[in-house]
C-alpha cells in the first residue's frame, strides 16, 4: 500500500464547504429554539445603578431576561477568572455584556433588548497603557490595587559589559496595533438538554474540554453535567480560545430548560472577542565590529485590555522572543501587560512572537546596515545553533535548523530575486526594494503548562477486514487537523483511510487532546494518535478476538515557569523555525506598497501532507500581509472605531502577489509523529519584519509601526524620519 505520510490527499470536508452543505454552527438554529440577543453596555467603563427589565418583559414574544444574579459562578477565564459572564457592578470596555433577553423568535430578542434599561453612571476611562501605569490613574479592577497585570523580567549576562564591547549601539521604538481575527464565520451556537437532563452545547471552538470545564464552573454543575460539540468550524486563529457566547447559551438552556440559539453579528463578533495585542517596544542593540550582536536591552508594554485572557502568557512569549532567534549573551528585557478600559486582546496566530520579532528583526538588519555587514551574514554570525543558549539560561530543545533555514532563503532569494543588485521600477514614483527576515515561534504549550494528549484507538474486525475509530478531542479548526490525525493512524494501521472513523468533535465521547493552537495539533494529537495505534495493533495481532482497544497520553518533555526575577528557566519543548524573502513596489506619490513576491521558508519537520502545509503557509501570509499593510484596528477612548468589514480592510485576492514561493524543509523532530513538528503561526511571524526592510531597500526609510499605510508611508516618506537612524545601504 502507497504511504499515506508525505502524500497530499485531499481534504474530505473540502467539497462540502464549497457547496455550502457544510453544517456550521449558525446552521444549527432550528424551530421552536429561544433565541438570544446579549444586551451589551456600549460604554468603555461605568456603573452599573440599576437593570430595570419590566418594560422588556412586557414586549411580544419575550420570554425571560438574565441578569448577574441568574449566573451561579459568575466569573470566568482561561488563566484568570476576572471576567463577569454578565456584569453586576461595573462594566470594564465597550463589548462587556449586562443582560440577556430570551424570546421567541430573533426579531422579538433584540426589540426586547432595545427596552433593558440600564442606569449607568460613567466613570473614568483609562485607554492608554503608559498612563494607566502611572497613579492616580482610574483602576480597571479596584481590588487589584493596579493597573498591572503581569511583568515579566529576563535577565542573562551583564548589559553594561555587552554594551561596553559594542561597537555599534542602535536605539528604536516600535508600535504595534490591534488585529481582528475575521474568521469567515462569527460565533454562533446552539444549547439543548438532551435525554438525561444533560446541557449539551454545540457551536465552534478550539479546545472542547477547557469549554466544557469552565462552563461547568459558572453553572456550577459537574462536567458530566456539560457536553460541548463542534460544527463545522469557521477559522479560529486563537480567537476561538476564550470563551464568547458558550456560558449564555448554557445558562438560558440550564435556566430555562429549553432549546436556545445566538448567532453574532459581524459587529457583535468584533466587539465581542478579544484581538491581537498592541505592543510598544523600546529597545537598544549593540553589537561588535565582527557582526557578533553584544547586549540587547529591551522594555515591552502590552495593552491587555479590561480581561486578562491569555494576556500573561502572550506577553511571555513576547518577552522571550525580545532576541528573535539569535543567541545574545547579554540580555535584559522587561515585558509588562496593563490593564486599560479598552476591548481585551489575547491569542492570535503567533501569541506575541509577531510584534516581538517585529522589532528583533529590524534592528538585526539595522545593526547589519551600520556595521556594512550583509543582513544575511550578520544572522549567519549570530543565529541560533544547536545547543544554542536561550535568554532563560538554558539550552534549546534539540532541532534548531533556524540556520539552514535561512540559508534556503537566502539562496532563494540570491536566485530568483537578484539580491543585492539595483532594481529599478517600471517608472521612476516606482521604487523597488528586497527584505529577508527570520522567525522562531514555540510549536506547544510554553512555561510550565501542563502539556498532554490523549487518543483512543478501537480496533474491530469485521468479515475479515479491520476498521479503527479512532477517538481524540482535537478541534479542526479549518485548518485540516482531522485529516491528518486519520493519515496518521491510516499509516500506522496500514488500513486505507476509509476505514479509520475519526470521532473528534463531542467532549461526550473523546479524551482530552489538548487546544487547536500553539501550532501543537499535528504534534501532540498527532503523535497520541500514532501511539494509540500502536498500541492497538499489538494488541490485535495478539488476540484473536474481534475487537481491541488502546489509549495513549503523550506527555512531551517538561518545560518549567520562569525564575520570578530573572526569567531563567525551560520555556519551551519544540520550536519551529522560518524565514521569508520579500519583494515589494512602494509608489512615492501615494505611499502604496505592494507585494510582488514572497518566498515563505518553512522546517515543518515532516510535511504529512504537503497540500496542507502550502494551504497553511499560503493563508498565513495573507493574514501576514494584512496585518503589515491593511489592517488598521482602531479604538479611541476605549471606543472601538472599526468594528465593521467595511471599516476594517482585509486582504482581497488582488492584494496577494502574484508569486508566492512555499518550501518546505523536513529536519524531522525527534518528538512529532513521523518527525511532524508543525506550522500553522510560522508564517505571520517574519512576513512584518521582511516588508520593511525590504520598503527600506526600495526608498531607504525605516517604518517602526504596523501597519504600514499609504499614510504611514507618506508621512516617512515626507519627513524623511527614518533617514537620521538609519544605517547605510547594506554592503553589496
Ligand atoms: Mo493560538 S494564537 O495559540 O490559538
Amino acid at each position: 500500500m502507497k504511504s499515506m505520510i508525505g502524500t497530499s490527499l485531499p481534504r474530505l470536508d473540502a467539497v462540502a464547504k464549497v457547496t455550502g452543505a457544510a453544517c456550521y454552527p449558525a446552521d444549527l438554529v432550528q424551530p421552536g429554539m429561544l433565541h438570544l440577543q446579549i444586551v451589551f453596555a456600549r460604554r468603555p467603563h461605568a456603573r452599573i445603578l440599576s437593570i430595570d427589565t419590566r418594560e422588556a418583559l412586557r414586549q411580544p414574544r419575550v420570554v425571560a431576561i438574565l441578569t448577574a444574579e441568574d449566573v451561579p459562578s459568575n466569573a470566568f477565564g482561561l488563566i484568570e477568572e476576572d471576567q463577569p459572564v454578565l456584569c453586576r457592578d461595573v462594566v470594564r470596555f465597550e463589548g462587556d455584556k449586562v443582560a440577556l433577553v430570551v424570546a421567541e423568535t430573533k426579531a422579538a430578542a433584540l426589540a426586547g433588548a432595545q427596552h433593558v434599561h440600564v442606569e449607568y453612571e460613567d466613570l473614568p476611562i483609562i485607554s492608554c497603557p503608559r498612563a494607566a501605569l502611572v497613579a492616580p490613574a482610574p483602576l480597571v479592577h479596584e481590588e487589584r490595587g493596579s493597573n498591572l497585570l503581569f511583568h515579566m523580567p529576563l535577565r542573562r549576562g551583564d548589559c553594561t559589559q555587552g554594551f561596553g564591547e559594542a561597537e555599534v549601539i542602535l536605539e528604536e521604538n516600535f508600535t504595534t496595533s490591534w488585529q481582528e481575527h475575521a474568521y469567515l464565520q462569527p460565533e454562533a451556537g446552539i444549547a439543548y438538554l438532551d435525554e438525561e437532563g444533560r446541557v449539551v452545547i454545540e457551536t465552534a471552538g478550539q479546545w472542547l474540554h477547557e469549554d466544557r470545564r469552565q462552563i461547568a464552573r459558572i453553572l456550577q454543575v459537574s462536567e458530566e453535567q456539560i457536553i460541548l460539540r463542534y460544527a463545522t468550524i469557521g477559522g479560529a486563529f486563537g480567537g476561538r480560545e476564550d470563551l464568547s457566547i458558550q456560558p449564555l447559551l448554557a445558562l438560558a438552556t440550564w435556566k430555562l430548560q429549553r432549546s436556545t440559539a445566538l448567532v453574532w453579528s459581524r459587529e457583535e463578533s468584533i466587539l465581542g472577542h478579544h484581538k491581537r495585542h498592541t505592543i510598544s517596544i523600546h529597545c537598544r542593540w549593540g553589537a561588535r565590529k565582527d557582526g557578533r550582536i553584544t547586549a540587547v536591552e529591551a522594555e515591552s508594554l502590552a495593552d491587555g485590555g479590561a480581561y486578562a485572557s491569555t494576556s500573561p502568557e502572550v506577553l511571555k512569549v513576547a518577552t522571550l522572543f525580545a532576541t528573535g532567534c539569535y543567541e545574545v549573551p547579554n540580555v535584559s528585557v522587561d515585558g509588562y501587560v496593563v490593564y486599560t478600559n479598552n476591548i481585551p486582546a489575547g491569542a492570535f496566530r503567533g501569541f506575541g512572537a509577531p510584534q516581538a520579532q517585529f522589532a528583533s528583526e529590524v534592528m538585526v538588519t539595522r545593526l547589519a546596515h551600520a556595521l556594512e555587514i550583509d543582513p544575511i551574514e550578520m544572522r549567519r554570525r549570530n543565529i541560533y545553533r544547536e545547543g544554542s543558549i536561550e535568554p532563560t539560561q538554558h539550552p534549546l530543545p534539540p532541532g534548531v535548523s533556524a540556520l539552514p533555514v535561512l540559508e534556503r532563503c537566502a539562496a532563494e532569494a540570491y536566485e530568483s530575486f537578484d539580491y543585492g543588485k539595483p532594481r529599478p521600477g517600471k517608472e521612476p514614483h516606482l521604487r523597488r526594494g528586497l527584505g529577508i527576515a527570520c522567525g522562531m515561534k514555540n510549536l506547544g504549550y510554553s512555561f510550565g503548562y501542563p502539556e498532554q494528549s490523549t487518543a483512543t484507538v478501537e480496533l474491530l474486525r469485521e468479515a475479515g477486514k479491520v476498521r479503527a475509530i479512532v477517538r481524540t478531542g482535537a478541534a479542526d479548526v479549518g485548518q485540516g487537523a482531522h485529516l491528518i490525525l486519520r493519515q496518521i493512524a491510516a499509516e500506522v494501521l496500514t488500513l486505507p483511510l476509509e476505514h479509520i472513523t475519526l470521532l473528534a468533535d463531542n467532549s461526550y465521547e473523546t479524551p482530552n487532546a489538548g487546544s487547536a493552537s500553539a501550532s501543537r495539533l499535528t504534534l501532540m494529537a498527532g503523535r497520541a494518535v500514532r501511539d494509540a495505534a500502536l498500541a492497538a495493533l499489538h494488541k490485535l495481532r495478539a488476540t484473536v478476538a474481534d475487537a481491541v482497544q488502546a489509549t495513549a497520553q503523550y506527555r512531551p518533555p517538561a518545560t518549567t515557569s520562569l525564575h520570578p526575577k530573572t526569567g531563567s528557566g525551560v520555556p519551551n519543548y519544540c520550536y519551529g523555525y522560518a524565514a521569508q524573502a520579500i519583494e515589494v513596489e512602494v509608489n512615492i506619490l501615494t505611499g502604496q506598497v505592494k507585494v510582488l513576491r514572497v518566498v515563505s521558508v518553512h522546517d515543518v519537520g515532516r510535511a504529512l501532507n504537503p497540500q496542507q502545509v502550502e494551504g497553511q503557509i499560503e493563508g498565513g501570509l495573507a493574514q501576514a500581509l494584512g496585518y503589515a499593510l491593511l489592517e488598521h484596528f482602531q479604538v479611541r477612548n476605549g471606543r472601538v472605531l472599526t468594528p465593521n468589514l467595511s471599516t476594517y480592510l482585509l486582504p482581497t485576492v488582488l492584494d496577494m502577489p502574484v508569486e508566492i514561493t512555499p518550501i518546505v524543509l523536513e529536519y524531522a523532530d525527534v518528538n512529532g509523529p513521523f518527525g511532524s513538528r508543525g506550522v500553522a503561526e510560522l508564517p505571520l511571524v517574519p512576513f512584518l519584519p521582511a516588508l520593511v526592510s525590504a520598503i527600506h531597500d526600495a526608498v531607504g526609510v525605516w517604518i517602526t509601526q504596523q501597519p504600514v499605510t499609504p499614510e504611514v508611508m507618506l508621512r516617512a516618506l515626507r519627513s524623511n524620519a527614518g533617514a537620521s537612524i538609519s544605517g547605510k545601504h547594506p554592503k553589496r
